[in-house]
């Protein structure tokens, strides 16, 4: 409790990092990422998150993106419902508690550094933003076996795109091969 408000408190006082690397978000990754993304175990969907790899995801259109947490996949694939085919990790097993949810949050928000002291300001995240801004113009939207959808471009990540849907409010992850060659023109289309 006093370390969530000191936490908060430091936020809000915009110190230069509230959050640090090393002995807050590197022991997260270990105990509930490793087994599945590391390089002293198993590498799946060629992500390593090891101490020594975190760089390589870390930019704009990567999987972490600084000052952008609603736009990195890393940060919305551990927030999705148990039952998202996305959620990390997957079938709602060892989830990250809402205090390790919160703390990711804000390490992405200041910026992903890794040094303590060293956040890089946010200076990235309009570079990989929609033009329109904010959460993105609301389309229609057809998957590859014909269902339609409303929401909100959010961005484009890799093969996949962010979508939010207006009446969860919720950020979901597709890959492109599963929309329609229609809705894969326009998610690309979106970006410029
Ligand atoms: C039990 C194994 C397992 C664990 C534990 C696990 N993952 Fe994954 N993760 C996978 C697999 C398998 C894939 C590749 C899925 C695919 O390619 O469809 C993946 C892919 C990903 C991706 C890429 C998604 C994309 O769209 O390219 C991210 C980001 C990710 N994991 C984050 C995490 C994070 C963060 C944790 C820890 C909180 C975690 N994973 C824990 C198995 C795991």
């Amino acid at each position: 409790m006093t370390h969530r408000l000191l936490l908060a408190l430091a936020v809000l006082t915009s110190t230069a990092s509230a959050v640090d690397y090393r002995t807050q978000i590197s022991p997260i990754f270990r105990n509930k990422c490793y087994a599945c993304h590391s390089v002293t175990k198993k590498v799946k969907g060629k992500l390593a998150l090891d101490d020594n790899k975190i760089t390589e995801q870390i930019g704009a259109g990567k999987h972490i993106i600084p000052g952008e947490p609603m736009k990195s996949t890393l940060f919305i694939s551990c927030t999705l419902p148990d039952d998202d085919t996305d959620v990390m990790p997957p079938d709602g097993k060892n989830r990250l508690s809402d205090a390790e949810v919160t703390t990711l949050k804000t390490w992405i928000t200041e910026g992903a550094a890794l040094a303590a002291g060293a956040a890089a300001p946010a200076a990235a995240p309009t570079a990989s933003a929609p033009a329109t801004g904010g959460d993105g113009p609301l389309l229609k939207w057809t998957t590859s076996d014909g269902r339609t959808k409303d929401a909100h471009f959010i961005g484009l990540q890799g093969d996949s795109v962010l979508l939010k849907f207006p009446d969860t409010g919720t950020t979901h992850i597709f890959p492109l091969a599963k929309l329609s060659a229609e809705s894969q023109a326009q998610a690309k289309s979106a970006t410029k």
